[in-house]
């Protein structure tokens, strides 16, 4: 009754707004007749079993109906090699070789919509071929600290570009008829003790910031399911929280499909089944025999179970189940997904500064690549995200075959390299390998130093690859700062006194602390973890084949402490605790009892991370407080320079358009990613100074002049009114401003709304 009368308000928003009522969740809605016929046939045992996991990666369907298992898979940049049933040991496969995508920083600094579409494709279609019919992905959690363990697998800082990409990425990945399980909703924004951490965040910011890209993948993407995050939001898990799972996305929304918990994220029988949870995963210890034995006592009722039967059979039903003779019978990964991969690392790739340097010039007879992240393989690690992939070209083999006969590429490791805890690749035991690091923070090794500064003194010109790893940025940790390790500091430093002819190019998913990597840099390339072509891509940026054209989806801050979670003391938090996930997983953990295990859980410190930097995440922080960024969100420089004429911008009564003239003044095809931001004046509102409202990546040729439309519809204005509880539009005065990053604003006009 509550969702019903939350839902047609909710409407009434819509409809007073202009807003269109259309929400692709009604589409799952269609066989509902045929499903209540089926639940009628089934037994309370067998409607149960479809509430927790059958294996590590599935949950049951009933056979003796024809309903096939429910067959899930990590997502979300290469569908994941196959696990055992029991667990994520390989299952040994030959044929699960994936295309490894570049990561989710990757793809949103495209900022392209149509990349995000087709990279849904590929994902979606190579899942079929593995017989997957739920990716758990996208990521779409705001990138809220820069040390974010997972910042590489999530899209960016702020909402508008996240939201965008998230919503492609299931369009493109459900039109290939696979389900997305957008993940981790919500407010999963740290690692430190995800699995107990309550995320303490005012309903403003909530809605307008952290909401927002699964908000637009839901309704507008009709995405199929849900993965509720680890964490707590405003006191409750995620996987039983009334408001986030019953108020906000079946009641506000219209979600029909089914949640799934993050993996050990269940943390008890009522909460789950009362407070909007479907699927526990993994385990049965709450969504399994306590359910019939809580009916049984009258605590649940049998009408509860069908519902979430109901919503779990709708996605069951659309999606078609690949037979068991059809599904593995050839490799995963695809020519076609590749070339998406490929497309998608050409034009991620992020020029931050450039004295001339790039692209390489043609008397470049000699290059000493120096630093081991240009040899480092980043299809794997990082626990849920690792991809086994077919293939993966790294730099040194991109930038040696780009080079060719005419032109020297020669390697020296440079530095030694941090493992972490996963040790990457090595078995547990073996000898460590003299090129890994004891500790992340250890100097610069005075034997790979000499041997890369010799080898650049006799160079024309020096790649240094720094950046991090995937034990490093990884899941379950966050880093705990953002400086280049391993003493790379100190060999860009003597590489430059070695050589001037230098350009840095940062291998990491987050961003890092240039303090002292800038100012011995000509020249800065972010190259992400840019998937299987991520090296060919890279050389072709290098050697000019193509342009860059890659914008940062989140800041640089010059140093961590200006950024603000940190800069308000609101992180670090002060009680340190566990990665929930590698406990459940512990040898030890996994031998309790169901009680022990639960009990082990609740003595777990119970930290709390206070959002009281509002809206003010990234971009809209710095700007605010007026702190000057490394390098600012929206920043990526080009081969040919951009001329944008003259603005002219209308207000109607439905949205804000802005047109222009874009001139690529340059003599080489390229692409612009221009950006639209909008600044309240004289609001009795509060507001960032600045917030990212449209943008568009365009293609011109040498010379060419496009004129180039962008639209703002009225409701992407609108602020959450917290006492009203419902989205308002303030009338007033809107500064426009248009530029290729967020402090490279070219065009300004205003308008009244
Ligand atoms: C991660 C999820 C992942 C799941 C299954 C969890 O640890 O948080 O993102 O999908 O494991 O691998």
């Amino acid at each position: 009754m509550k969702r019903t009368l939350i839902l047609a308000a909710a409407l009434l928003v819509a409809a007073a707004c202009g807003q269109k009522a259309v929400n692709l969740q009604d589409k799952l809605t269609v066989n509902d007749k045929q499903i209540d016929a089926l639940i009628a046939q089934m037994t309370l045992e067998e409607k149960v079993n479809m509430l927790h996991s059958k294996t590590n990666m599935s949950s049951a369907g009933v056979e003796r109906l024809g309903i096939a298992d429910m067959n899930y898979a990590d997502g979300p940049f290469g569908i994941r090699e196959e696990g055992q049933p029991n667990g994520f040991m390989s299952a040994g496969w030959t044929l699960d070789s994936a295309t490894y995508f570049p990561t989710g920083s990757a793809l949103a600094a495209t900022w392209s919509e149509e990349l995000a579409y087709k990279y849904g494709t590929g994902m979606g279609k190579e899942a079929r071929l593995r017989g997957k019919d739920v990716i758990l992905g996208p990521a779409v959690n705001i990138q809220r600290l820069p040390v974010g363990g997972r910042t590489y697998e999530y899209l960016s800082e702020d909402p508008i570009l996240s939201a965008a990409l998230a919503l492609e990425y299931t369009k493109g990945c459900q039109d290939e008829g696979t389900a997305v399980c957008i993940k981790h909703f919500a407010v999963n924004n740290q690692e430190t003790n995800r699995g107990s951490v309550n995320a303490i965040v005012d309903e403003r910011t909530l809605r307008e910031i952290y909401l927002k890209p699964f908000e637009r993948a839901i309704i507008e993407g009709g995405a199929m399911s849900v993965m509720p995050a680890y964490n707590k939001v405003n006191g409750d898990y995620c996987s039983e929280n009334e408001h986030l799972l019953n108020e906000i996305l079946r009641g506000e929304w219209g979600f029909k499909g089914f949640t799934v918990s993050d993996w050990g994220g269940t943390h008890s029988t009522m909460g789950a089944m009362l407070h909007g949870l479907n699927v526990q995963m993994t385990g049965s210890n709450y969504l399994g025999q306590p359910v019939i034995d809580s009916i049984a006592t009258g605590a649940l009722t049998e009408a509860m179970v069908d519902e979430k039967v109901k919503e779990i059979l709708r996605v069951r039903l659309a999606i078609e189940a690949v037979p068991a003779d059809v599904a593995n019978t050839v490799m995963t990964s695809q020519p076609a997904s590749q070339q998406i991969a490929l497309q998608v690392a050409q034009k991620s790739i992020v020029l931050l500064k450039n004295e001339g340097v790039l692209p390489i010039k043609a008397d470049v007879k000699k290059i000493a690549v120096i630093g081991q992240n240009a040899v480092l393989k980043t299809q794997s690690g990082g626990m849920g995200a690792g991809v086994k992939a077919l293939y993966e070209v790294t730099p040194l083999e991109g930038i040696t075959k780009r080079a060719g006969a005419g032109v020297e590429v020669v390697y020296a490791p440079g530095y030694k390299n941090f493992p972490g805890i996963f040790r990457w690749g090595r078995p547990a035991g073996a000898a460590p390998d003299p090129l890994e690091a004891a500790a992340i923070d250890e100097p610069a090794d005075p034997a790979l130093l000499e041997q890369a500064v010799a080898l650049a003194k006799e160079a024309d010109l020096v790649l240094f690859f720094g950046g991090t790893n995937k034990s490093i940025e990884t899941e379950g940790s966050d880093r705990k700062d953002i400086k280049l390790p391993c003493g790379q500091e100190e060999l860009v430093q003597a590489l430059r006194a070695a050589n001037a002819n230098l350009v840095s190019v940062l291998v990491s998913g987050g961003p890092t602390d240039l303090q002292v990597l800038e100012p011995a840099s000509p020249a800065i390339v972010q190259a992400w973890w840019n998937g299987t072509e991520g090296g060919t891509a890279l050389a072709q940026v290098l050697f000019g084949d193509i342009a860059p054209s890659g914008k940062l989806p989140f800041t640089f801050p010059v140093k961590l402490e200006d950024s603000p979670a940190y800069a308000l003391g609101n992180f670090p938090g002060s009680n340190a605790g566990g990665d929930l996930f590698s406990l459940m997983f512990r040898p030890d953990v996994m031998a309790m009892s169901p009680q022990e295990r639960q009990k082990l859980i609740d003595s777990l410190p119970k930290p709390e991370s206070h959002y009281t930097e509002g809206s003010l995440v990234g971009y809209r922080w710095f700007d605010t407080k007026a702190v000057k960024p490394m390098f600012a969100f929206g920043h990526g420089l080009s081969y040919v320079n951009f001329n944008y004429g003259p603005m002219s911008a209308k207000a109607s009564k439905e949205a804000v358009k802005v047109s222009f003239e874009l001139t690529n003044a340059g003599e080489m095809e390229a692409d612009e990613v221009v950006q639209l931001y909008v600044n309240r004046v004289n609001s009795a509102v509060e507001w960032p100074a600045k917030e990212l409202k449209a943008f568009k990546r365009v293609t011109l040729k040498a010379g060419e002049t496009r004129k180039v439309t962008l639209e703002v519809s009225l409701n992407d204005l609108r602020y959450w009114d917290v006492d009203a509880a419902q989205w308002k539009l303030e009338n007033g005065e809107l500064e426009l401003l248009l530029g290729s990053a967020s402090d490279d604003i070219r065009q300004k006009a205003t308008v009244n709304i």
